[in-house]
């Protein structure tokens, strides 16, 4: 008999985290959640339960080294170990400047941003290696692709792209692949919150996209599960946006000869 596939996924709590979550849970996996959010994490996990899926909250602050390490270990001997990991843990953060902005917040963002991704690729990465096999797919975003004006999100986005590279090419040589989505914006409660709080521009937004419409977190994790399917067995190392055609049209919308069929 073949067994269980584990999918663990940080920030599984809400939004993208929560729909590859749901979604490995359809796909028949037992899926592991890793949030700082217990009300939302011990929610979501029953949720997913009650469909008949086995779900485990697991408290942890992926910036804490630690405590990753803790509860991977946790994880392992409870669940078993990890066929998929799918980082999702991020804080998601407003315009700022550099010269001003909080160095507090800016580090914290890195730790738990960048070095959340880099403590579970370690821990879980070592149980993937064990078994010379598993999947995992880093949260990117078109951050990684384009200066925005987030000074600590916006190059820890690169940076993470730039990590899975690098994991996809130590790790392929024991079996196991690793790839990034870059989703664009996606109408999560968050950032929902920021439009009404007029930290995003909804208009401004649509306006640079190829299609009429943003993708939802079912989209995100479609593509994540993709990634980690049998179906993608040869691709490893590549970063797969989700961006509704922004990368195609964040440049040509904004073309300072103007956008022929444009009135
Ligand atoms: N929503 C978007 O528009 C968008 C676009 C591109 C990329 N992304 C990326 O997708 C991922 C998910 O974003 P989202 O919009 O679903 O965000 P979200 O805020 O809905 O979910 C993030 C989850 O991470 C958890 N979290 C935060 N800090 C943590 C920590 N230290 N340890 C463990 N868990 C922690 C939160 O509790 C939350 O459940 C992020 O990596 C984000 O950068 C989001």
């Amino acid at each position: 008999m073949t067994r269980q596939r584990i999918a663990v996924i940080t920030g599984g709590a809400s939004g993208i985290g929560r729909a590859c979550a749901t979604r490995f849970a359809e796909e028949g996996c037992a899926v592991a959640i890793l949030d700082t959010d217990k009300h939302k994490g011990c929610e979501t996990a029953q949720h997913i339960a009650r469909s008949g899926a086995v779900a485990r909250y697991y408290p942890c602050d992926v910036a804490d080294r630690v405590q990753m390490q803790q509860v991977a270990a946790t994880l392992e001997r409870e669940m078993g170990p990890a066929d998929i990991l799918v980082t999702s843990a991020a804080l998601i953060p407003n315009t700022e400047s550099i010269l001003d902005m909080d160095m507090a917040s800016h580090d914290r963002m890195w730790q738990v941003n960048y070095h959340g991704t880099l403590h579970a690729c370690i821990d879980f990465g070592r149980q993937m290696r064990e078994r010379r096999q598993g999947s995992i797919v880093t949260l990117g975003s078109i951050n990684s692709l384009l200066p925005l004006p987030l000074p600590a999100y916006n190059p820890g986005k690169a940076a993470i792209q730039r990590l899975t590279q690098l994991l996809a090419v130590e790790l392929g040589h024991h079996g196991i692949r690793v790839n990034s989505v870059a989703p664009t914006y996606v109408l999560t409660e968050g950032l929902q919150e920021k439009i009404d709080a007029g930290h995003r521009d909804l208009g401004k937004i649509l306006a640079v996209h190829a299609l009429d419409t943003l993708p939802g977190t079912e989209d995100v994790a479609q593509a994540v599960a993709f990634l980690c399917s049998e179906a993608a067995s040869k691709i490893t190392g590549v970063l797969l946006p989700v961006d509704s055609g922004w990368g195609a049209a964040v440049s040509y919308k904004t073309y300072a000869g103007g956008v022929p069929w444009d009135d």
